[in-house]
């Protein structure tokens, strides 16, 4: 798993001093969980996980709810105690690990503590994760009731060598049967996918687009498989035993989904997201415009009032931070104006909703058009909205945007 940066260190009362109120005027609040358990390790994530033997003493997955409830009793009263503005949270994002893999009464638990502290905007969004082996209409029901809205399932691949290679639990059957049971509970459905797994062809690829459309879900993202360091992957694709991913392949993918989502009615609005009109992700727009958010749970990242913010790593750390009644924040980081700008650009460029550039930088939005990278209409305006060929160059075009 990578290390949390070293930033600086967090002042004894904690990630927020006072005075930082003015620096979160106009900004809405979201609240991300981090609930860092997993049945199993897949090969290739480096997530902030654990399982069961993996976790050693001094935390379980039993006293999570408890712990993470206390996080966001201290977080209100940090936020109080900075003197910032108290505000309805718009979205509230369950993340992992597995956030299923907790009983619907803990997490369900959770959620009650951030609607207690400081109260669920009407039409919040509230999302889990979950993996397709992970939930029945049973918890699907639990949590719709206790005020869930959203589920993202984690499909990966319809395919199953593919899953077998990615290390899955679940098989290709597990995803509709998840994927149909939330929807009876009247869950707003997102499935996610990999593409460019090695050994996967295009034939493959297209078998797994075609079965996500299939379940005509309300939002879908695709992420490029990333081969990270100190994973089982990694060591398999440094023995030679898999390929390594190629860039190419995993382009020729992008447009294949790309095309075929859009020929189904999910339009892209972030260049791993597609969603039917009005089922875009609201708490991860929130993170790529730059809002608000406190993130609860071991290794869990915050962005509020201009201060960035990250926990302990560990889930036994976390709870003895907690159980002391200390912040449980590890490092953080106040951005100069440069940095923020190029954050806004770096976030805002991936958005179909484009990026405001300023009038200085005409020639290098007028070089990005001629290249065919960026919408010649938007550019009128002064904003930058990627092409489909801008999309799989987004780094470039951000390094071009602020040089
Ligand atoms: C961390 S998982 C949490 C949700 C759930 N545990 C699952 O696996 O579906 C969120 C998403 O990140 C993806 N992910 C994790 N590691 C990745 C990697 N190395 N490359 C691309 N996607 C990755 C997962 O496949 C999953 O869809
Ligand atoms: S189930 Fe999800 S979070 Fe857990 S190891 Fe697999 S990809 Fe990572």
């Amino acid at each position: 798993m990578p290390e949390l940066p070293a930033g600086l260190a967090v002042p004894d009362g904690g990630p927020l001093e006072p005075g930082r109120g003015a620096e979160s005027a106009g900004r809405t609040f979201s609240v991300y969980l981090h609930v860092p358990f997993c049945r199993v390790r897949c090969g290739y994530c480096d997530f902030n996980t654990y399982t069961a033997a993996e976790l050693g003493g001094g935390a379980s997955q039993s006293d999570f709810a408890a712990t993470a409830v206390a996080g966001v009793a201290l977080a209100a009263a940090e936020l109080a105690r900075a003197g910032l503005p108290s505000r309805a949270v718009e979205t509230v994002f369950f993340g992992g690990g597995t956030p299923t893999l907790l009983q619907p009464s803990d997490l369900a638990r959770m959620l009650d503590a951030v609607r207690q502290e400081w109260g669920l905007a009407p039409g919040a969004e509230v999302t889990t994760e979950a993996n397709p082996d992970s939930v029945d209409a049973a918890s699907l029901a639990a949590l719709a009731a206790a005020g869930f809205t959203r589920i993202s399932i984690g499909m990966q691949s319809a395919v199953p060598h593919v899953l077998a290679t990615l290390e899955r639990t679940h098989t290709p059957e597990n995803v509709p049967r998840a994927v149909a049971a939330a929807r009876a509970v009247g869950l707003e459905v997102s499935v996610d996918l990999i593409y460019g797994t090695p050994g996967e062809d295009v034939a493959d690829w297209r078998r797994s687009v075609d079965a996500a459309i299939a379940l005509e879900p309300d939002h879908i993202s695709a992420y490029a498989l990333g081969i990270e360091e100190g994973t089982r992957m990694g060591a398999r694709v440094r023995r030679g035993e898999i390929a390594p991913t190629d860039p190419d392949d995993q382009a020729e993918k992008y447009l294949i989904a790309d095309e075929a989502f859009a020929a189904a009615g999910h339009r892209w609005y972030e260049i791993s997201n597609w969603a039917r009109a009005g089922h875009e992700c609201r708490h991860n727009l929130a993170y790529w415009r730059n809002e608000d958010w406190w993130g609860i749970g071991p290794g869990a990242h915050s962005h509020v009032g201009g201060v960035r913010f990250w926990n302990v790593k560990h889930p036994r750390a976390y709870a003895a931070r907690l159980a002391a009644g200390l912040s449980p924040a590890a490092g953080r980081e106040i951005l100069s104006p440069g940095e923020r700008e190029f954050e806004r650009v770096m976030l805002g460029v991936r958005l179909a909703e484009g990026v405001a550039v300023d009038g200085g930088r005409a020639g290098v939005v007028a070089d990005l058009v001629a290249a065919g990278l960026a919408d010649p209409g938007a550019a009128v305006g002064g904003v930058v909205v990627l092409t489909r060929r801008g999309r799989l160059l987004a780094d470039a075009v951000t390094r071009a945007l602020t040089d």
